[in-house]
């Protein structure tokens, strides 16, 4: 692997290291996945293959990882391939939704995807964890759940709010899914990040960010969605 190491039991990408936003993924995963049991699993954006191989040690039994790039497939494959002891594990190469069969459900489906509405990239991260039109990332993730998330199941994903939690939960209600913070927490975004954000977007999030000076912080969250009670 040109970026990172491989060696038999131990993987490590350094340009998909976890960031925040995937350890507080994986705690929710630590906290609320404990007993998967048959449970049929799905990670959009699989980058390491760290939230999939936390989802399997809690006990997933079928384990599907989704990522547009061809780097974040092969460091997924070599992370989980000791850990999957014959549980299905499918690693797709494709566009989000685009790369799922029509008919796959999941019970627990989580998703770290770029959304910093704005394109601000480092040399030590891959391309695709820009964030560019961040809504729409998130828009495209939401609208496919009601197709794969099982009538039982629950989907895990960040969120930062400069895109809008508003528009979150009126998109997450008339799909007929209903909304809960598992955990939230305060990001200092840097005068470069927030020069990027365009002004119609951070006027629209302005209720989320908070402002001491030139110290920009904005709030991020795990949210968790489920069916509404019908
Ligand atoms: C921020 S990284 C998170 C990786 C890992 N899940 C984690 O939490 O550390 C987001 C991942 O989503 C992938 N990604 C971005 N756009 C995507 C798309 N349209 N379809 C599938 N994967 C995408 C990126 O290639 C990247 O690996």
């Amino acid at each position: 692997m040109s970026n990172g190491m491989s060696t038999a039991g131990t993987s490590y990408v350094h340009a998909f290291r976890p960031s925040e936003y995937t350890t507080a993924l994986l705690r929710a995963i630590e906290t609320d996945c404990l007993a998967l049991g048959n449970g049929r699993v799905l990670d959009m954006g699989v980058g390491s293959g760290l939230l999939l191989a936390a989802l399997i040690h809690a006990g997933a039994t079928q384990a599907w990882g989704v990522d547009i790039d061809p780097a974040a497939i092969e460091a997924s494959q070599s992370l989980l391939a000791p850990v999957t002891h014959g549980r299905t594990c499918r690693l797709i190469l494709g566009d989000m939704w685009d790369a799922v069969p029509d008919a796959a459900q999941f019970d627990v489906i989580v998703a770290n995807l770029p959304h910093f509405p704005a394109n601000v990239s480092y040399a030590d991260r891959p391309k695709n964890w820009t964030g560019g039109d961040g809504r729409n990332t998130i828009d495209r993730f939401l609208k496919g759940l009601p197709d794969h998330l099982a009538q039982s199941g629950t989907a895990y994903f960040t969120h930062h709010d400069l895109i809008g939690l508003d528009h979150t939960v009126k998109l997450v209600e008339s799909l007929g899914l209903r909304w809960s913070t598992v955990t939230q927490w305060t990001v200092f975004e840097p005068p470069e990040r927030m020069e990027a954000v365009s002004a119609q977007t951070r006027a629209l999030a302005e209720k989320s960010t908070h402002y001491y000076g030139g110290y920009a912080f904005v709030t991020a969250r795990i949210i968790k969605i489920q069916w509404a009670p019908t």
